[in-house]
């Protein structure tokens, strides 16, 4: 069996209310139960807290339910694929999509490398949240199509309806709840033999209650509402909401929606790219993506790339 099979099954059987011990695990997986505390003490290293009593055996700290494989309801067009692990779910879908030539959704657990923006690291706490990434081969490849922007109104929408969380999408890639992010959207466009895929990989905060380690103001969504989510049916809806826009390609009237969901329309905003600085007020998006700014020296044109963008 291998590393990640077991897992798998210390994990199912640590999260009963009840303790179990060392030697019904090293019994349940053949295995010893030196490599029993070696494998407690790799899942301890990527976060999980499992608590070890003396006579008793271990439990986790804080138990989690793993997702669904696959979700119900989950959109029967696109391929569904679930790791318990692995490095960066952008990587795999895309390599999974170009044998499948077919929209691929990859899911996973944890993250060891999990990439965000601007060459950032993306962390997630481990079967607390959502890591997944969607991959499709483009019909019609158009390199300048805000391809984050549609995606991040049909999120929005999406999570509004599913839990009343009143989401708003932060230009380019973000979504926010009164200005703590609640998720992130990484979009690569990978180019091959003339065919063109769009990975867009979402991280977001479902049921962690770390967050105040960030850099950033985030927030999850149980810090909102309260209350831990099932993170399969939210999966579930939200590949739903997506798979609405695969058949053309994210050609999605998201400029319609955009207002209603503008994180920074009206906000004194700061632009930082490279060592400038600029300062102005957001005003909204034009219809190829590009963030307007009204500065001292009139209305700019923002786009992607490496800019950042802070509302004051
Ligand atoms: C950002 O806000 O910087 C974007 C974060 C995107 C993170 C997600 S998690 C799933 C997918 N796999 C990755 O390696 N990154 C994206």
């Amino acid at each position: 069996m291998d590393k990640i099979s077991q897992y798998e099954i210390l994990l199912r059987a640590l999260k009963s209310e009840r303790f179990v011990s060392g030697s019904a695990l090293a019994e349940t997986l053949q295995i010893s139960r030196t490599v029993v505390n070696r494998r407690l003490k790799e899942l301890a290293d990527m976060g999980l807290r499992v608590h070890a009593v003396t006579g008793k055996g271990y439990h986790l700290a804080d138990p989690f339910t793993l997702l669904d494989d696959p979700p119900a309801d989950f959109p029967a067009q696109i391929l569904w694929y679930r790791h318990l692990l692995t490095t960066s779910t952008n990587e795999d879908a895309l390599a999974l999509s170009r044998l499948q030539s077919r929209p691929v959704l990859v899911a996973t657990e944890y993250q060891t490398q999990g990439r965000g923006r601007r060459g950032r690291a993306w962390q997630s706490e481990f079967g607390k949240d959502l890591a997944f990434s969607l991959c499709l081969p483009l019909s019609a490849p158009e390199t300048l199509r805000p391809y984050s922007l549609a995606a991040g109104v049909l999120l929005a929408e999406a999570l509004r309806d599913f839990c009343g969380v009143p989401v708003s999408v932060k230009w380019p890639n973000d979504l926010q709840v009164n200005g703590a992010k609640l998720a992130g959207i990484l979009t690569e466009l990978h180019t091959m033999d003339e065919r063109t895929w769009i990975v867009l990989g979402i991280g977001m905060n479902v049921n962690s209650q770390e967050l105040g380690k960030l850099d950033q103001a985030a927030v999850s969504l149980r810090d909102l509402l309260a209350s831990p989510l099932d993170r399969s049916a939210l999966l579930a809806r939200l590949a739903k909401a997506l798979a609405a826009a695969l058949g053309n390609d994210f050609d999605t009237d998201w400029h319609k929606q955009w207002p209603a969901l503008d994180a920074l329309a009206g906000k004194p905003v700061q632009i930082e790219s490279g060592d400038r600085c600029q300062l102005g007020t957001a005003a909204g998006v034009a219809p190829d993506g590009a963030l307007l700014v009204d500065t001292e020296v009139g209305q700019k044109r923002i786009t992607g790339g490496q800019v950042s963008v802070r509302a004051l």
